[in-house]
């Protein structure tokens, strides 16, 4: 590895028996040229998009709890204090690995309502609407977090439901600080609060870094759930106003819907990636799907020789990516409605065709890249968290409202935001979404189905043991961001924070361009590329992805990687 171990980026603040890191707030844009140290614990750590959020969850690993019910601790504290995309109005996926070493995934995804038609965002003449699937009222799916994370508990939760939501239900009257990020992204968005909701709410004042924000609606609104359990979303008082506000607002989801919701446990995506046992998302998330494909791709390349973010390095990843996006354009959907090749699409030799067409001389255009062929086949904005317990317990959760404060519709009785998950449909074939993504028939709107999602929640083993819990928000960039994070320490031996931090790049086969975190990148580099015939996105991307990670070291101690894109924050014991 080419990092030349010079500056301490970090620093490690002990409090309390408890090392937390305080990630930067910007990237540095010579991060090869820094030595990164990663924060340690001996016991347990969670790293989420939120120091509250952390250090909620770790409180509650403290108390005895478990990763599961750290897992709902900072869910919930996501929700009070990071607004942007922590929720209780959106949906989300967790994938974990127990002590004993049995696997599973949750799927607690948003549904389309009842009355959704597979045309409602088209006019009469068949043009798509597309503000009508991003923000406002038909924009939102059926919530599934409550209902997620009452699966959660019912499963595995060792504390009462009282016990884990205390302290969240503290940090909603007693406040939470507001970060510079923060105080940026809440100016930003206040013009659509308003237009969105034709009124004011907390979310329309003005504040500065540093400020104090308090959610007395959603501490109520917690308050009644911990009370009358997951009944009160789906069925009571807090369900009722829900729907109320809904109805209010133009949209067409029902209390009917709402008692019809229910989370699924479902298989995940195992694969293996030379020694290391990967563990992901299945459908309706192609998080799982993708991931596996491309690292399957990539594998027979001597990605090591080729140095990270070399010119080689980042053809061979890119079109592994280019043909994983253009399978996922076409077959992937919910499995509860469309039927997906999962063993075709994951076979050695489907994969090693798929890649026979690449040549290092120039790059693969997209226009000749279509999804592959198998027989007999009939047709930034959401945060992640990383969980480990003292017990050896994991959990690897991704939690969205799809696009910054979801479709900005904010229920000010209840105390939060909507997502605005029905974009994340196909709502016209090739047409694309507020991600660029493109789909099909598989992902069609249908009422009750759940739309396809890329979060890759994501837990690795090494040597039969849990080796990283790993995950991140971005939309489309999710899934090639958890790839490019497990190759930069398995391939290039990063630590745990370096991995997270260093620069990253994505192709999604449409819009065929190859997107950098542009600054970050040598512009001789770029131009290198493009003669190649990989086009540089025209519009710059300052971030891709914001990943949050965990690794477990040989010695059994956990080392962290806080993004530090972000306010992200690692908290351990
Ligand atoms: N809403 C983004 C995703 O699920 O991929």
């Amino acid at each position: 590895m080419k990092l030349i171990p010079l500056l301490i980026a970090f620093v490690l603040f002990v409090s309390c028996n408890e090392n937390r890191v305080q990630t930067a707030s910007t990237p540095t844009p010579e991060i090869t040229e820094k030595e990164i140290i990663a924060p340690i614990a001996d016991s347990a750590m969670v790293v989420s998009a939120r120091a509250e959020a952390s250090r909620i969850g770790t409180e509650i690993l403290k108390m005895g709890g478990n990763a599961f019910d750290a897992m709902i601790a900072t869910e919930m504290a996501l929700a009070v204090s990071f607004p942007y995309a922590g929720n209780l109005g959106g949906g989300g996926f967790m994938v974990y690995r127990t002590q004993f070493g049995e696997i599973g995934a949750l799927d607690y995804r948003e549904k389309a309502p009842l009355a959704a038609t597979e045309k409602m965002f088209l006019d009469e003449n068949g043009n798509y609407l597309s503000e009508k699937s991003k923000s406002g009222a038909l924009a939102v799916g059926v919530p599934g977090t409550i209902a997620g994370i009452f699966a959660v508990h019912e499963k595995f939760g060792s504390l009462p439901m009282e016990i884990i939501l205390k302290p969240v239900i503290e940090l909603a009257k007693n406040g939470y600080i507001i970060t510079e990020q923060q105080a940026q992204r809440f100016e930003k968005f206040r013009p659509q609060f308003i237009e969105v909701n034709k009124g004011n709410s907390i979310y329309t004042e003005t504040y500065k870094a540093g400020d104090t924000l308090k959610n007395i609606a959603l501490a109520k609104t917690l308050e009644l759930i911990v009370q009358n359990g997951r009944f009160e979303f789906y069925g009571g008082e807090t369900g009722e106003k829900l729907v109320e506000f809904i109805k209010l607002k133009g949209g067409i989801f029902t209390l009917e819907d709402l008692e019809a919701y229910e989370a699924k446990w479902r298989e995940p995506i195992v694969f293996n990636y030379k020694d290391l046992k990967v563990i992901s998302m299945p459908p309706p998330s192609s998080g799982g799907i993708c991931l596996a494909q491309i690292l399957k791709m990539v594998e027979p390349y001597p990605l090591s020789e080729y140095g990270h973010n070399s010119e080689k390095y980042i053809q061979v990843l890119a079109e592994a990516e280019r043909r994983a996006y253009a399978d996922r354009s076409f077959y992937l959907g919910d499995p509860d409605f469309v039927s997906i090749p999962i063993d075709s699409l994951l076979s050695g030799a489907y994969l090693s065709e798929r890649m026979s067409s690449f040549s290092f001389d120039a790059a693969t255009s997209s226009s000749t890249v279509k999804p592959g062929v198998i027989n007999g086949y009939e047709s930034p904005q959401t945060t992640h968290y990383s969980i480990v317990d003292a017990f050896g317990n994991a959990v690897s959760a991704t939690t969205t409202l799809n696009s910054e404060y979801g479709s900005k519709l904010y229920v000010n009785d209840l105390g939060f935001f909507l997502n605005n998950e029905m974009d994340d449909f196909s709502a016209k074939p090739g047409v694309p979404n507020v991600y660029g993504l493109v789909g099909g028939k598989a992902n069609a709107i249908a009422p009750q189905k759940r739309m396809l999602s890329s979060m890759t929640p994501t837990i690795v083993e090494k040597d039969g043991k849990l080796w990283m819990v790993v995950g991140t928000p971005g939309g489309s960039t999710i899934i090639t961001s958890v790839a490019q994070t497990i190759l930069n320490v398995y391939e290039f031996e990063m630590n745990m924070q370096q991995a997270v931090d260093v620069a990253r790049f994505h192709h999604q086969w449409l819009p065929d361009v190859l997107r950098y975190e542009s600054e970050r990148f040598p512009r001789e580099l770029i131009t290198s590329l493009e003669k190649k015939g990989y086009p540089e996105n025209t519009e710059s991307d300052p971030i891709i992805g914001k990943v949050d990670a965990i690794r477990i070291l040989p010695n059994g101690t956990l080392e962290g990687g806080a993004d530090s894109r972000g306010d992200d924050t690692a908290v351990g014991y």
